[in-house]
């Protein structure tokens, strides 16, 4: 098994902290492209494995989370190899193919591994324990286990809540299940639909608000029948065919527009920059910020707009912009929804008041966004105010920033309240920078190469 299978310990939580400051920054300069898409990357690996022959990826996202999840295909029977930066090679087994995992599966910090692999696990008539660090061990896994149980699935044991650790065993022959998300979760309909590959018939779900669509796109292109009709003014009904077989397909993982966010908005608070983001994936679900951000004012040009990989990529080009407060509609949280932090950043500079509507979800991610960032921005000196879901910004010119924000083993977090800093009068210290590594190992080096000040 590669170096790169075994992510380093910290995942787990236990390791010292490492703090950070980010420093009032010069203006920031040059061309940067983010890692691969963290939701394409850990698909990628998922849908390789259950597929028969081999999948070549190109632009993985190297970052713990997405290595946790090679780790747990490699377990559960898969062949799974790194042959260059970004470059890996799956060998399927196959729906249905898994093999009984010799030790628990251990997802670390990310909800989205773990939440698709017990749905991919389902089908197999195999017992598998799943766990995760502390973060991960709070969040609520009954939104799969309602559905997957109804499918089949058997819960062996779990955490009080049902939360993990926990253990589940699957069938080789699940029923076909008619599911309408109770959460507007990617997470969710694709363990649903991961679950409905080994149902005899068809295995719909109803979401009422669209959440991010690629399980669909990817299921299309490893060879599964998916049809996609709108329900409601918002939302879609998903249709997989069971039974397929799925085969090894090449992806070219594009890059992560959750991830482009924090040079974005890093570009347009300090003054005098000028950056341009290249290659990022302009997936309509997945550009909420982008949409918002154009709204408040921000000096963005989408360049060279073209398809790649089979997803919409472009160019940004960012330059300094003087904000101004916006209301955020609550429907438009699916597409930008691990946005939120770095928006909150954002409000913090603009002229007036925004207003961040219906972000209950956020209470259920890495940490409690909603009370971290709140609590971040009043440490340093912003006004707000969290009124039931919704989160209301009064923006300033000047913020003072300050510290240390408690970042709760929450990446965007942490990556959030550094950018503050670049643009602060005082800089922002964050109190550790360990979690970054679960989705942007190359945060630090590369928005220090634009010219941020970050000790
Ligand atoms: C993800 C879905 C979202 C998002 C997460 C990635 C995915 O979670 O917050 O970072 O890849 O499906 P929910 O489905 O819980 O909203």
């Amino acid at each position: 098994m590669s170096r790169a299978l075994t992510p380093s310990p910290s995942s787990h939580g236990s390791g010292t902290p490492h703090p950070a400051t980010g420093l009032p920054s010069g203006s920031l300069a040059g061309r940067v492209r983010v890692p691969g898409d963290k939701s394409v990357s850990h698909r990628s690996l998922i849908l390789g494995a259950l597929s028969l022959g081999e999948t070549q990826i190109t632009g993985l996202l190297e970052g713990e989370d997405v290595l946790n999840t090679a780790k747990a295909c490699a377990q559960l029977g898969a062949t799974v190899e790194r042959i260059g930066e970004g470059h890996w090679r799956v060998e399927g087994v196959g729906v249905g193919g898994f093999r009984a995992p010799d030790e628990m599966l251990d997802f670390g910090n990310s909800g989205t591994g773990v939440r698709l692999m017990m749905g991919a696990v389902a089908g197999t008539p195999i017992t598998a324990t799943f766990d995760g660090d502390a973060s991960l061990r709070k969040r609520p896994m009954r939104r799969v286990l309602d559905p997957l149980t109804a499918m089949g699935v058997e819960v062996v044991s779990a955490a009080e809540g049902g939360r993990l650790p926990l253990r589940l065993r699957g069938l080789a022959e699940l029923s076909a299940f008619t599911y309408e998300t109770p959460v507007p979760s990617a997470q969710v309909k694709s363990a649903v639909l991961l679950a409905g590959l080994a149902a005899a018939g068809e295995t719909v779900v109803r979401e009422r608000e669209a959440t991010r669509d690629h399980t669909e796109r990817m299921l299309t292109h490893f060879g599964a029948q998916v049809q996609v009709e709108p329900f409601g003014p918002h939302g879609r009904i998903i249709t997989l065919k069971g039974r397929p077989t799925l085969t090894g397909a090449p992806v070219v993982v594009p890059s992560d527009p959750s991830s482009a966010a924090f040079p974005l908005v890093a570009a347009l608070l300090v003054p005098g920059s000028d950056v341009v983001i290249t290659d990022m994936m302009m997936n309509p679900l997945r550009i909420g910020l982008v949409t918002t951000l154009l709204d408040m004012g921000a000096d963005i040009t989408i360049l060279a707009e073209r398809t790649e990989g089979g997803e919409a990529v472009a160019d940004l080009r960012v330059r300094h912009s003087r904000l101004k407060g916006v209301e955020v509609p609550p429907e438009r949280a699916p597409a930008m929804i691990d946005e939120y932090p770095i928006l909150a950043v954002a409000a913090a500079f603009a002229e007036g008041r925004t207003t961040m509507r219906g972000l209950s979800e956020l209470r259920v991610k890495e940490s409690d966004r909603l009370a971290a960032v709140a609590d971040g921005l009043g440490v340093c000196g912003v006004v707000l105010e969290v009124q039931g879901d919704d989160l209301v910004v009064e923006g300033a010119a000047q913020v003072r920033g300050g510290g240390p924000v408690a970042t709760h083993m929450d990446h965007r977090i942490a990556m959030a309240f550094l950018v503050m800093g670049l643009a602060s009068s005082e800089g922002v210290a964050i109190d550790d920078t360990t979690f970054i590594a679960t989705s942007f190992p190359t945060f630090m080096p590369m928005m220090r190469g634009l010219g941020a000040q970050i000790a």
